[in-house]
């Protein structure tokens, strides 16, 4: 049983609630309005409506499920608390024309969790940011089953991906070890590896044909953000 702190309970961080709690892990799950807008999700779940800050406290893994463009907003000083091997996963994609706008440092090159990482203070663990929550939700197999949807995992610290991959297999999931946050690119909206619910040896595919270079749909324009129907 691991104890997991979600911030942000909406399509990924409501999926990873329930697949956690059905796992026997104990959650605290956070959003932007308060543990009282929680009240329906913890009772269907059992996990405890939290605070963002309560969300963090006696956490061993913290999920960051928001907007990226929120991600600057979360409190200054949220881990610094927190024990050096707090495990921080990133499920955070950069919709620029959509939704989140031109972010300067991710435009010039950064990769997404990058940026995010630097914008926590904390190095973070990229996962579930390229399975669309619904197939999350629902798309899990036991493991050996054929077409069991695998996931790409990067991150640079060798024993929190270690876990975070245990987590993702547990959940119904292969979880693909996918490099380090510097190569995290390949798995970033755009990439062969975006939500296309691909096997084990199609995600090795997918991964191995990535190109850095980041696609006009998934950068800013002079307009950025419109909305998801009419996107800048
Ligand atoms: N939807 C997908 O299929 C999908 C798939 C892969 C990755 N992603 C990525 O994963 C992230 C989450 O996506 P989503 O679709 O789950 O988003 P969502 O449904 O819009 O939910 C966002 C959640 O973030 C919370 N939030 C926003 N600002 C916050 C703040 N400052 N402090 C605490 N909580 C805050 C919101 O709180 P309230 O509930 O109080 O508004 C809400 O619960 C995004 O970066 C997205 O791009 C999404």
């Amino acid at each position: 049983m691991t104890t997991i702190g979600i911030i942000g309970s909406g399509n990924i961080g409501g999926a990873l609630t329930r697949l956690f709690t059905q796992a026997g892990h104990q959650v605290a799950v956070a959003n932007s309005r308060g543990p009282s807008s929680l009240e329906a999700l913890a009772k269907e779940t059992g996990a405890r409506a939290a605070t963002v800050e309560d969300a963090v406290k006696g956490a061993r893994i913290v999920v960051v499920t928001i907007p990226l463009n929120r991600v600057p907003d979360l409190p200054k000083d949220l881990f610094a608390g927190a024990p050096a091997d707090l495990i921080v996963i990133d499920t955070c994609n950069y919709y620029p024309r959509q939704r989140d706008g031109a972010i300067a440092p991710i435009e010039a090159g950064s990769t997404e969790s990058g940026w995010v990482a630097q914008e926590l203070g904390r190095p973070v663990i990229k996962v579930f940011n390229n399975i669309y929550a619904a197939h999350l939700q629902s798309g899990g197999k036991p493991r050996g089953e054929a077409g069991r949807i695998a996931l790409p995992v990067a991150g640079d610290d060798v024993q929190a991906k270690a876990a975070v991959m245990a987590l993702v297999d547990e959940i119904g999931f292969d979880p693909i070890d996918a490099g380090t946050i510097a190569e995290s690119w390949r798995q970033q909206p755009g990439s062969p590896v975006y939500t296309r619910d691909l096997d084990a040896d199609g995600v090795r595919k997918a991964l191995a044909e990535a190109k850095p270079e980041r696609t006009p749909d998934w950068r800013a324009t002079p307009n950025s953000p419109g909305d998801f129907e009419r996107p800048a």
